[in-house]
């Protein structure tokens, strides 16, 4: 039996099943291929055989004879049987877990529920390949037993910040189906949009979203089209504060005189409701009503995070309120106005979930704690007897390594939760917040990364290894990729956008190298809003540039291997490209005005690179080279370590590490 740990080179699937037996031999694929259900023979599961049978046969291009799930296979006909036990509930605690055989003779997927034959689907979707020998496509014969070590596994899209029109989330929603996530947490209100079609008080889309809204027969067509994958649709509309595009409309709900404009700057800002109004609540008694019509999960996230209590306190009619309520603090009114949300949505049976800021002392049990500030909240909803999920570490819109996301687990011994507490910590979520990202190159901030995450979410805790993490990676990528997310695609639209109609070449090595800053830093680099242009080089650059990951290993590995002659050839080839290319760069430059912030970013390519190929040349010659030599390319490879245009070179730790010699 393999659990966890690597899995066997030609299987890239993810995230990994918690058991596998592997086997010789493969199920070979032929026209004569189909796919029948047996048992619960749901619309949801008849229409994911569909589109299975599909996705198989535009993979292999093979023209298949027999339609899909139209009744039992001739006994001499091999193909797949998919065989639930019941229809699925797309609610948190649903049973996904499957048990897939793949044998000489054909496939056998079997599940409680639907939804468990889903996520089976996908797995036998990974394991197809061509055969080693290229003779034709099929699968490899194993057994596997599978379920997911958390339930709540979640991508949050921001559709605030910038608008994410209905194609963004259809194709991300088969992205998650892709790798097993099943929570869309989709946060719909801020300061900077509010993006849903409200009937009842039709001023909040009506002024606060630029007419960037969902109708309500989109958020209809979407909330199904995830329940056709078993995904939930958690939608968030953030309260008391990130709401002044609610203001722009009804301008009542705060206490602050209005008027109020939809806010174009990022960041913190104050407008908040008022807490101490019975009309707000029953503003927000009715808008609930309306959003629980349109979105059927039993968890409603109510936001909560980032009030500013200052103008509160500032507000003498408000403080009256808190001294006869007794009410000590902002923190106290927040929670005031929190449980009062909170049976709110118990009279829509609903149950709130909300950031990590309404884990106060007074807050009562039955929410969901998400936690951002860090991993403390986690603990304390986790031993208060609260369902807890994790974000802080799974922030993919700062651009961090997918490693530093893979690595980072919701449920550690050190957390020192007994088994019961530990129960509650229900899983996980992505969060793609917008700020900087468009419908354009939302994709390629949340693609291939969140697949790590959707992994660790998945699979068993000991599955933590980063090599094999990258290499599944690469492969599951494409797979995305095929699967209509625009991730990989999208940087040639950005490039040829930027090299003016010019062969995008050489901006494509140059990428290669590069990679936006971290965390939050290219907030501090300019001051964005919501009209920046969000299709520069930084736009364009990725987290684990792919040719800068694989130069740091091909480094890594020649250095500990001390100087395998083919390792050297390899590191020699990528700096040889580097180097040249800033020539090639040149006349993009020039006929480019976008791209003249980047002229001195390619020089110091071509020069490190230059540093590079002398650092491997001194190795080869086991002559050392002098201490000024060295002094002179660290010095340099410091200075080229300032960003420029917000992305930074992703090689210079590598080739730095190449110049210091033993
Ligand atoms: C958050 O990032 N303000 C939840």
């Amino acid at each position: 039996m393999l659990t966890g740990g690597q899995t066997p080179a030609r299987i890239d699937w993810m995230p990994v099943p918690a058991e596998v037996r592997v086997r010789t031999g493969r199920f070979s694929l032929d026209s004569s291929f189909a796919v029948t259900i047996e048992g619960a023979a749901t619309d949801r599961l008849s229409r994911a055989c569909v589109r299975l049978m599909r996705r198989i046969s535009d993979r292999t291009g093979l023209f298949f004879e027999r339609e899909s799930a139209t009744g039992a296979l001739p006994l001499s006909a091999p193909g797949m049987t998919v065989a639930a036990g019941r229809e699925g509930r797309v609610a948190l605690g649903e049973d996904e877990s499957y048990s897939l055989e793949i044998s000489a003779d054909g496939i056998r997927l079997s599940a409680v529920t639907d939804i468990g034959c889903l996520r089976g689907m996908e797995t036998v979707f990974q394991l197809l390949n061509a055969d080693a020998d290229a003779s034709g496509y099929g699968f490899p014969c194993l057994t596997v037993r599978d379920r997911p070590r958390f339930q709540w596994r979640g991508l949050l899209i921001d559709a605030s910040r910038h608008f994410m029109p209905p194609d963004v989330i259809y194709r991300n929603l088969d992205g998650m189906a892709a790798v097993k996530l099943n929570v869309l947490h989709w946060h719909l209100s801020d300061d900077q949009g509010f993006r849903v079609e409200s009937r009842t008080f039709p001023k909040l889309h009506g002024l606060g979203s630029d007419g960037l809204f969902y109708s309500q027969e989109e958020i209809r067509r979407i909330v199904a089209y995830a329940s056709d994958r078993g995904i939930r649709v958690v939608p968030e509309f953030d309260m008391p504060g990130h709401v002044t595009s609610w203001l722009a409309g009804y301008p009542e709900l705060t206490h602050r005189p209005g008027p109020f404009r939809i806010e174009r700057r990022w960041g913190v800002w104050s407008p908040a409701m008022d807490p101490t109004r019975k009309s707000t609540y029953r503003f927000l008694e009715r808008f609930i009503g309306e959003m629980t019509g349109l979105f059927p999960d039993e968890y409603f996230h109510i936001g909560g995070d980032e009030v500013e209590g200052k103008p509160w306190m500032e507000d003498p009619d408000i403080l009256a309120y808190m001294k006869k309520h007794g009410l000590p603090d902002a923190a106290g009114l927040q929670t005031h106005f929190t449980l009062r949300v909170q049976k709110i949505l118990a009279s829509h049976r609903r149950k709130m979930v909300g950031w990590d800021e309404i884990l106060t002392p007074g807050l009562l049990s039955g929410a969901v704690i998400q936690s951002w500030r860090g991993r403390e909240a986690l603990v304390e909803a986790a031993s208060r007897g609260m369902g807890a999920i994790l974000s802080n570490g799974y922030y993919i819109d700062l651009v961090q390594p997918s490693a530093f996301h893979y690595l980072n687990d919701p449920l550690t011994p050190d957390m020192n939760l007994s088994e019961a507490e530990a129960a509650n910590v229900l899983g996980g979520e992505a969060t793609m917040w917008a700020e900087l990202v468009t419908a354009e190159t939302v994709d390629s901030r949340i693609w291939p990364r969140a697949a790590a995450i959707a992994e660790r979410l998945w699979s068993p805790a000991d599955v933590r290894d980063i090599g094999d993490m990258h290499r599944r990676l690469r492969s599951v990528s494409l797979s995305l990729e095929q699967a209509g997310l625009t991730h990989i695609r999208n940087r040639g639209v950005l490039m040829r956008r930027l090299a003016e109609g010019a062969d995008t070449g050489p901006l494509e090595t140059l990428l290669s190298a590069v990679e936006p800053v971290k965390n939050y830093r290219r907030h501090s680099m300019r001051p964005f809003t919501t009209f920046s242009p969000l299709t520069r080089i930084a736009d364009a650059a990725v987290p684990d540039a792919e040719d800068g990951l694989l130069f740091r290993s091909l480094v890594e590995s020649w250095l500990t291997e001390s100087g395998a002659d083919s390792g050297a050839e390899a590191i020699r080839r990528q700096l040889i490209l580097w180097r040249d290319n800033h020539e090639a760069m040149l006349p993009l430059i020039r006929r480019s005005p976008m791209l003249a912030e980047i002229e001195s970013l390619s020089s110091d390519l071509s020069e490190a690179a230059e540093f590079g190929l002398q650092a491997v040349d001194f190795r080869l010659s086991g002559r050392p080279p002098e201490k000024e030599w060295t002094d002179r390319i660290l010095l340099r490879l410091g200075e080229m370590a300032e960003p420029r245009a917000e992305v930074e070179l992703a090689v210079l730790e590598a080739i730095r590490k190449l110049a210091v010699q033993p």
